[in-house]
């Protein structure tokens, strides 16, 4: 951990926050997190693993102050909330950005890359929340925000380690909301389609509505000065995943058959399986094993399956 170098003088406070602390801001929308709220005169504590992009992200802007931080590590969380509250005085905002994104199906599944995820995505968000909430009470006032996905709303192809990492974090906002009442911390969940960050460069599906990390942020921060519960976005995406997330199975299988499926076997973490692989898959779980666009050819009708 170390406090940056002065750059410049910074502007006056214009929101509601004086302090934030950030988890995941080296780089992508924590970053952009980090860089508008600095420009709105807020004292920005920045944590991700990588001490060097932090260090370059203080040496931008003279509010902004590097807290190094491994958030897999309940120790070390306990140890940078400590420090980043010491430096800060009072944190009025908390945004809890860190994440990985993994895409893994069902024919390279593997427990390690699904603990992995969640370790970070979810338990990462466990573990700051540890301290934080503690200090939060005592100081009678702050909000805080989780950063979900879109992808936690539902199940999704390709999403085996992702998006039940991010529907952990949905319901652990939902959770927390009532318990929060009247405590003057108020919790926010995040619920982004398609951003253009590192985590996304690598996509070579189609992703609809992508957004630049700055309008993202910028949309981010509109929703926290609003002080809404949930803050989901781009607009048509988000309304989209909503319609889909309270249909039936048999609504919401289809849709996903008939729409995201194709698209699958361009991704370039889905091998085709060798002959001898899906053989041996396929003879304990029928269906299973195969390369992606030849399982959406051959799915049957959901109708003729049970549904609960
Ligand atoms: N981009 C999208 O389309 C999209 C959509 C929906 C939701 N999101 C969510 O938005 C958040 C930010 O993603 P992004 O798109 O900005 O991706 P990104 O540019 O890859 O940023 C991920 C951040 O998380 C940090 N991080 C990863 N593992 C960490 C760990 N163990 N401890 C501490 N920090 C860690 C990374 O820094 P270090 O590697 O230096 O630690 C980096 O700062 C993620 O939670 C992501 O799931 C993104």
């Amino acid at each position: 951990m170390s406090a940056s170098a002065t750059a410049s003088a910074p502007p006056p406070v214009t929101g509601r926050w004086r302090t934030a602390w950030i988890t995941g801001a080296s780089t992508g929308i924590g970053r952009e997190l980090a860089l508008q709220l600095a420009a709105r005169g807020v004292r920005v504590a920045v944590s991700a693993r990588s001490a060097d992009a932090l260090a370059d992200l203080a040496a931008a802007h003279a509010g902004i102050t590097p807290f190094s931080l491994d958030v897999t590590d309940l120790a070390a969380a306990r140890t940078a909330a400590a420090a980043v509250h010491a430096h800060l005085g009072s944190i009025d905002l908390v945004i809890l950005c860190a994440g990985v994104w993994d895409p893994m199906g069902s024919w390279d599944y593997q427990a390690e890359r699904a603990t992995h995820s969640m370790a970070v995505n979810y338990t990462g968000i466990v573990n700051v929340l540890d301290p934080i909430l503690p200090l939060l009470r005592a100081q009678s006032r702050g909000q805080i925000a989780l950063m979900a996905s879109l992808a936690g709303y539902r199940g999704i192809p390709n999403a085996a380690a992702y998006a039940p990492s991010k529907a952990a974090v949905i319901s652990l906002a939902e959770s927390l909301r009532p318990d929060l009442r009247g405590t003057g911390t108020k919790i926010s969940v995040i619920n982004t389609g398609f951003v253009a960050t590192p985590m996304t460069a690598h996509n070579t599906f189609p992703m609809p509505q992508i957004l630049p990390a700055a309008v993202a942020a910028t949309r981010i921060l509109r929703g926290l000065d609003a002080r809404r519960f949930e803050i989901a976005f781009p607009w048509l995406l988000a309304h989209l995943a909503n319609f889909l997330r309270k249909r039936s199975y048999l609504v919401y299988f289809w849709a996903i058959d008939r729409f995201v499926l194709p698209y699958h076997n361009s991704l370039p973490t889905s091998p085709q399986p060798t002959t001898q692989d899906a053989n041996t898959v396929s003879a304990r779980h029928p269906g299973e094993g195969r390369a992606p666009h030849q399982a959406a050819e051959k799915i049957a009708p959901y109708t003729n399956e049970p549904l609960l």
